[in-house]
């Protein structure tokens, strides 16, 4: 087993990773506020892994109740989040009730809100089971639903007290979810780590083929990357935010298609593509630069061509990203591979020029 710690001072919190974490029920019980937890998984996760994962924790001693979404990111709303409310309700589950979310980062992420806001905040646990949220949403405390006018647009930062990275489960993991973690993954590359990029070139078939070495290192070096930028920026006054390239014109992707059409992990690359080229047009990517970004995109099956919106579709959508201060739009851009900037600096017209340039 690997472990890394999120240094948030008396938040801090370690991430687990290995094989099998799932089955040892006894990494989670130093975690525990109280034997009182609530497992809140959805109906695809569910039937693999729930009924183990319960047995596990109630051989332990603990009480248990189960809560069970509708599956997908189009259930990332208002309804959905009131039925964990309902079940926790229904359960009388206490202010020290541990929630603990089996699944996804939909699943991450809305049963972080509800833990945020639940009795005025109640502890959460991580277990993440795709590989994008392995490396990325189950890290760092955001936590957040979508609205019809934008991604994520209602939530809290708040962190969890455990993240249990099984690399096993990801082996039920669709191909295509497999492939759009990967574009998390190529991002910590891109940002902040040319070496780590020049890694994921030279492993991307075995992370393709699921190796368990390759796939559990993949996560480690995700997570440390992670871990480091939220350390430093934990509610994103800055640096933090250049975690998200690619993900502005990814999230118009994504509310423009209708939640649920593009996969959060292929508008990203999809929306990276767009970046790297604005990053080009701006003087501070070449065209072999541009390229490379391009192929391993393509090599891990992932979009290089967004879908046709529009640009000023596009522009709207972006327009609503919470990176909009005073009216100014910035955008995460790279002054060269592993070399993020926050700039405001892109005009309208540029911004127009790349989009069109990589739609369909
Ligand atoms: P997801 O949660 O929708 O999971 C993808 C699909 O795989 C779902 O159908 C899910 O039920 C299924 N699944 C999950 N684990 C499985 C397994 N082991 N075997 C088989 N099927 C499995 O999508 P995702 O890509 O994990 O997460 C995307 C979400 O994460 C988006 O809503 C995005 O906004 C959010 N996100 C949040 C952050 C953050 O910092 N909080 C960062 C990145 C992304
Ligand atoms: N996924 C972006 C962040 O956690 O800040």
């Amino acid at each position: 087993m690997r472990t890394l710690n999120v240094e948030l001072a008396e938040r801090s919190y370690p991430i687990r990773i290995g094989a099998g974490l799932v089955g040892d029920p006894a990494l989670i019980l130093p975690y525990l506020k109280t034997k009182r937890v609530a497992v809140i998984t959805n109906d695809v996760v569910g039937p693999l892994y729930l009924a183990p994962f319960v047995a596990g924790l109630q051989a332990q001693g603990l009480q248990v109740t189960e809560i069970v979404l509708p599956d997908g990111e189009a259930n990332k709303d208002w309804p959905t989040l009131n039925l964990i409310f309902d079940g926790l309700l229904a359960a009388r589950c206490d202010r020290s009730t541990t929630l603990i979310a089996l699944g996804g980062g939909v699943v991450g992420d809305m049963v972080g809100f509800a833990a945020a806001t639940y009795q005025r905040g109640v502890p959460f646990i991580q277990v993440p089971t795709t590989l994008l949220s392995q490396v990325d949403s189950s890290v760092g405390g955001k936590t957040a639903i979508n609205h019809p006018l934008g991604k994520n647009m209602i939530g809290a930062f708040y962190q969890p007290r455990l993240v249990l990275a099984d690399t096993r489960v990801l082996n039920t993991l669709p191909d295509r979810e497999l492939r759009a973690g990967l574009a998390e993954v190529i991002k910590y590359g891109l940002i902040r780590d040319l070496p780590f990029l020049e890694w994921i070139e030279s492993h991307l078939d075995r992370l393709l083929a699921r190796e368990p070495e390759a796939l559990a290192e993949a996560v480690e070096r995700s997570c440390r990357n992670k871990a480091e930028v939220v350390a430093a920026d934990e509610t994103e006054q800055g640096e933090r935010a250049t975690l998200n390239l690619g993900h502005t014109f990814g999230h118009a992707i994504e509310t423009g298609m209708g939640y649920g059409e593009w996969l959060h992990g292929e508008a990203v690359a999809a929306g990276t593509i767009m970046a790297a080229d604005l990053s080009r047009r701006m003087g501070w990517l070449g065209d072999a630069d541009v390229a490379r970004i391009r192929l391993i995109h393509e090599r891990a099956g992932l979009p290089v061509v967004g879908p046709t919106l529009g640009a000023e579709r596009y522009l709207e959508l972006m327009s609503h990203d919470k990176k909009v201060s005073d009216g100014t739009l910035r955008l995460v851009l790279l002054k060269g591979l592993g070399r993020a900037v926050i700039s405001a600096e892109a005009t309208p017209a540029q911004m127009r020029a790349s989009i069109e340039a990589c739609c369909a």
